[in-house]
């Protein structure tokens, strides 16, 4: 387990699967490899490969889990970049599949910045036949590639800058970070464009009674979202952190199960 950036949920959801499916897994700060003084992808594939029988790596650039898959013989995990969280959309549809008992048919609503989890999420939600509101302020829209897969859903996928509007009727709001990993010197200025963007009593009223909520965590409390409306979610969006952990064993297995 390769990682640029910290992790509590990530690292921990792989490192106690793996062991409690009989494995072994090792933690690599990316300043405690040679990756971190400079050692490439490619070579940092090619010698892994040899010794684990798979990788799992969070970092920046998708391109370098990209290309540390093209390289490596083993299967590589995308554990986060900055520009999608797999592991953490699988399970955040298990949640809500686990409480609403099917995906199909349901809305979805992404609030928020147009970041990692807006860009799997709108992917992930429309794969699993959902409907997909996604509202995000001018200027923070999802990524380019993950839009063009969303618009082939037609009228199942809706990107907009009214947050009101995307979270009408919807059976599940899903949330994150306003300044995510990597962005630290842009929080003040993201701060002022977010302002009134936060998920609240307001905002999710617009919403279906029995709307859930999530948020993949670690929260900003009283910024992205108010700390009232997450103590009332607090069960569910608790049940996403520990399905990381039952999504991780899962996508262990099917990568490396016949091993
Ligand atoms: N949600 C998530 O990936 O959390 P960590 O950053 O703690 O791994
Ligand atoms: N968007 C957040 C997700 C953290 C799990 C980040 O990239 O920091």
């Amino acid at each position: 387990m390769i990682f640029e950036k910290s992790s509590t949920r990530t690292r921990v959801s792989f490192e106690a699967g793996m062991f409690q499916l009989g494995g072994h897994a090792l933690f690599l700060s990316s300043r405690d490899i040679q990756l971190g003084r400079g050692e490439s992808i490619k070579a940092t594939a090619r010698v892994l490969s040899r010794y684990v029988d798979g990788i799992m790596i969070r970092t920046f650039a998708q391109s370098d889990v990209e290309q540390l898959a093209e390289f490596a013989s083993v299967p590589v995990i995308n554990g986060l970049t900055d520009y999608s969280h797999p592991c953490q959309v699988l399970a955040d549809l298990m949640t809500v599949r686990e409480r609403k008992g099917k995906l199909e048919g349901l809305k979805m609503c992404y609030i928020g910045d147009g970041n990692n989890m807006a860009n799997s999420l709108l992917v992930g939600g429309l794969r699993t036949g959902m409907t997909v509101a996604a509202a995000t302020p001018d200027g923070y829209q999802p990524d380019p590639q993950a839009l063009a897969v969303a618009v082939e859903y037609g009228d199942h996928f809706t990107l907009t800058n009214d947050r009101f509007a995307a979270a009408k009727d919807a059976d599940v709001i899903f949330t994150d970070v306003w300044t995510s990993m990597g962005q630290e010197l842009e929080a003040a200025e993201r701060c002022r464009d977010f302002a009134g963007w936060q998920v609240n009593r307001e905002l999710m009223s617009y919403a279906r009674p029995d709307v859930m909520l999530q948020h993949c965590l670690p929260a900003h409390m009283n910024e992205g979202i108010a700390e009232d409306v997450f103590e009332e979610h607090v069960g569910e969006i608790y049940d996403e952190a520990e399905n990381r952990l039952h999504v991780q064993k899962a996508v262990l297995l099917l990568c490396m199960e016949d091993k």
